[in-house]
């Protein structure tokens, strides 16, 4: 937590700043399950204040990973320490506002979603490009290993063009329905047109106060169409993604954590034909428990100039002007909406 990293603070301290680290079951996936794991670890950061209004939030930073600067007054902590790094880890809104409280800084990692709806993410991304500031948004599976070698040429190798998508999430459309349609936008390419399907529900018990479970379709500017059906966390969770090749078929269950490839074989029943081999996949290794913490090497990178942000503000921007759209053509009708 000292050195001569980034000066560095920490503004909402709750589950994805320091809670989800205690949960035993995420710890067996996730070395860097939380942003409080990784500035204790990592070299390139100076973990030195916390910003929360809750006082048990405050006495967890004392106490339990020893933060010397802890107040629920932003201005405070921003005087003691002259923060080059913020992680903005409270849920959405004063985005634009916690910024312009930071003279001395350089770069953000904030949690998603920038906003409800494109609009607020645009104006906070705009604001900080203004302030010349960094913006790396933690749609973290972005900064996975694997996911990246898929990205960049590994599902083609794979599975070839993709033909077919089918994706289930849960928890609300700018919880979880941002994270997929962000993973989509990473893995396929950039979506056409944007479709609701049915009128979206409320999500009850969603983490984010009114959102909504929104079926939709999108189509590829590839051509593919992928449909993303939501699911009741209720039930058991899913963030879930299959993609069907021309030339094989890979899954992505477990929210992530099964990765599943399955090739074409020889058809059984016919002859002269193909089938995919789903019911012998060849399983790859997760790399998520790293994720988050190579999103901060990447900050890094970014804040001396060496690279640019792998998750910046203007792809966060446009995936959830996505999540707009779905509701803009649920509101007209379920109409088709060609999305720039
Ligand atoms: N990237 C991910 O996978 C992931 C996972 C979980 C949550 N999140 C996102 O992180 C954000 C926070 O979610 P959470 O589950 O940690 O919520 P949480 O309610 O557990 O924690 C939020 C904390 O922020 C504090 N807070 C609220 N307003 C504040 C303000 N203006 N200044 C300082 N602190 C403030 C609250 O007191 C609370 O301690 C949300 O945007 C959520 O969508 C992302």
């Amino acid at each position: 937590m000292t050195g001569n990293g980034l000066r560095t603070i920490v503004i909402g301290f709750g589950q994805i700043a320091q809670g989800l680290g205690e949960d035993g079951r995420m710890a067996k996936f996730f070395t860097y399950a939380t942003h409080a794991q990784v500035l204790r670890d990592h070299p390139g950061f100076q973990w030195l204040g916390v910003v929360d209004p809750s006082k048990e939030a405050q006495k967890a930073a004392r106490d339990v990973w020893n933060v010397a600067h802890v107040s629920e007054d932003l201005s405070k902590v921003a005087r003691e320490v002259e923060p080059e790094v913020a992680i903005i880890a409270a849920p959405p809104g004063a985005r634009a506002e916690i910024v312009q409280q930071l003279p001395s800084l350089k770069a953000v990692l904030v949690e998603k979603p920038l906003g409800y709806g494109g609009e607020e993410g645009r104006a906070f991304v705009d604001f900080c490009r203004q302030k010349n500031v960094h913006v790396q948004v933690n749609y973290w599976r972005r900064g996975d290993e694997l996911y990246q070698q898929l990205a960049q040429g590994g599902l083609a190798e794979r599975i070839g063009r993709p033909q077919a998508v089918f994706a289930t999430y849960g928890n609300g459309l700018f919880n979880n329905g941002g994270h997929l349609v962000d993973f989509i936008r990473m893995l396929l390419g950039e979506v056409d047109t944007v479709q609701a399907l049915d009128h979206p529900r409320p999500a009850e018990d969603a983490p984010l106060e009114g959102d909504v479970q929104a079926a939709f379709a999108l189509t590829l500017a590839g051509g593919a169409i992928v449909t993303v059906l939501p699911l009741d966390f209720g039930h058991y969770r899913e963030v879930g993604l299959d993609i069907w090749g021309e030339e094989g078929r890979l899954a992505l269950y477990q929210e992530s954590l099964g990765v599943f490839h399955y090739p074409l074989a020889g058809n059984r029943g016919l002859v002269n034909e193909m089938e995919i081999s789903s019911d012998k996949p060849q399983v790859l290794e997760p790399t998520v428990g790293g994720a988050l913490y190579r999103l901060y090497d990447n900050l890094a990178e970014t804040v001396d100039g060496t690279a640019e942000p792998w998750s910046p503000g203007d792809q966060a921007v446009h995936t959830e002007l996505i999540l707009e759209s779905v509701l803009n053509s649920a509101e007209s009708g379920c109409e088709r909406l060609h999305f720039q």
